[in-house]
């Protein structure tokens, strides 16, 4: 392991079909005034809502609501969120959906107490909160972006056209505990879970596609992603298959809650390429990464080769036999294209709703990150974007 971290991760985490417990556990160590964030409905339509509100209601809470939360949460919304929870002097903030409402609540507890603008402070200068901060929980509907467990929060500015994350540095903005039952994702719409479903990959391979030295956290990596093929094609299948979308939901927690960045400097570039995707289009978050994953790692083959012939051979299987290692790194990405193909994810920019003409404002829009095995020029960048059309 090369360099130097420090390793905390305190949130609590509670699994399974009977972990809604562990909301009764939790709320009492927090102050009267909670604030419960949720997103456009979905949580009413499967009786969660009632099942939470019952909870608060029995530990004595008094309850505000933030709802209509959407997806890829906008500046303007957090602006609405943070007056309803100064206006409830809130203790706690209780976030029940998926990443978009997870984000959002750690972007309104990082925001109720701050004198500047967040958009400014957290958003475009990426500071660190000096104000006081608000404790939150999460209760997760869709397994994906790793939300319950770290301190990302995204935020899309429609007027600027911007979409961008924030990894706070300080744990306190991590959920204090994530309630986790599988049993909860059941009722998301095909496309939402594959799309959770390649943003969970995505996130690995984010992370697993930089250095040249021998890392357990590759290793991991590896395990975590054949881990998600079995589980994905099975739920792909047969979405009611508990068992699979278990794996898919633990899986999805640790492929994004630092563990697996420790000693690596880790690369990013799908997901900024997709973050502006997503700010032109407002296109479902995993579904912008897998538009543009294929033509960027084509794009970053020869620069990272060793690693690419190892995705092949460790996460693909692919028979090494008579094939240089750019032959085996290829065959590797054909058999993730199969896959990706296998569970009806979009495969273009185009698709999503971009155009020719956005191509120059997305890629502008694209932040250019330096920890992976090419740092990006703008040619290489429009050149990605067009091939990803
Ligand atoms: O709003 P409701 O009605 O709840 O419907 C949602 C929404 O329409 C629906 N949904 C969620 N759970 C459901 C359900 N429908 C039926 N049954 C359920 N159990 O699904 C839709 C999408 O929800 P959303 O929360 O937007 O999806 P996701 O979890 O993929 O979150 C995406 C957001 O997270 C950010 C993305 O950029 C995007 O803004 N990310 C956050 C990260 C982080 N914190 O570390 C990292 C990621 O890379 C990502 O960038
Ligand atoms: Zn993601």
């Amino acid at each position: 392991m090369l360099g130097n971290f420090t390793y905390c991760n305190p949130t609590k985490l509670y699994f399974g079909q009977d972990s809604l417990i562990g909301l009764k556990a939790e709320l009492p160590k927090y102050g009267d005034n909670v604030v419960l964030i949720y997103g456009g409905g979905s949580i009413k339509k499967s009786g969660l809502y009632d099942e939470v509100m019952e909870i608060l209601q029995a530990c004595g809470k008094n309850v505000a609501e933030i709802s209509g939360v959407m997806p890829n949460p906008t500046l303007e919304k957090l602006y609405e969120g943070v007056e309803i929870a100064r206006a409830h002097k809130a203790d706690f903030l209780l976030a029940v959906g998926g990443g978009s409402v997870c984000d959002y609540t750690k972007a309104v507890a990082v925001s109720v107490h701050c004198k500047e603008d967040p958009w400014e402070k957290y958003f475009q200068r990426f500071e660190e909160p000096e104000c006081e901060t608000l404790p939150l929980g999460c209760v997760l509907t869709l397994a994906g972006t790793g939300s319950e467990m770290n301190a990302g929060a995204v935020i899309t500015n429609t007027k600027t056209k911007q979409k961008i994350g924030h990894v706070f540095a300080d744990e306190k903005i991590m959920p204090r505990f994530a309630i986790l039952n599988p049993l909860y994702t059941l009722s998301l719409p095909h496309y939402q879970m594959v799309a959770g479903i390649f943003d969970i990959f995505s996130h690995i391979c984010e992370q697993y596609f930089s250095g040249t030295d021998d890392n357990t956290s590759d290793y991991i990596a590896e395990a975590l992603m054949r881990s998600l093929l079995v589980s994905s094609r099975i739920a792909n299948a047969d979405p009611q298959d508990y068992e699979a979308r278990s794996n898919i939901m633990w899986t999805a927690t640790w492929a994004l809650n630092t563990l697996i960045a420790k000693g690596k400097t880790t690369d990013w570039m799908v997901h900024m390429l997709g973050q502006s995707v997503g700010a032109y289009t407002n296109a479902t978050h995993g579904m912008t990464l897998s538009a543009v994953s294929l033509a960027y790692y084509r794009h970053i083959l020869a620069f990272g080769l060793a690693k690419f012939k190892r995705f092949a051979l460790n996460v693909w299987d692919v028979n090494p036999e008579d094939k240089s290692d750019e032959e085996i790194a290829l065959e590797g990405l054909k058999a993730m294209e199969g896959w990706m193909r296998e569970l009806g994810l979009a495969m273009t920019i185009s698709e999503l709703g971009a155009t020719e003409e956005m191509i120059e404002g997305i890629a502008e829009g694209t932040l250019v990150l330096k920890g992976g095995y090419k740092v990006l020029e703008r040619e290489e960048i429009i050149k990605i974007l067009k091939e990803s059309l």
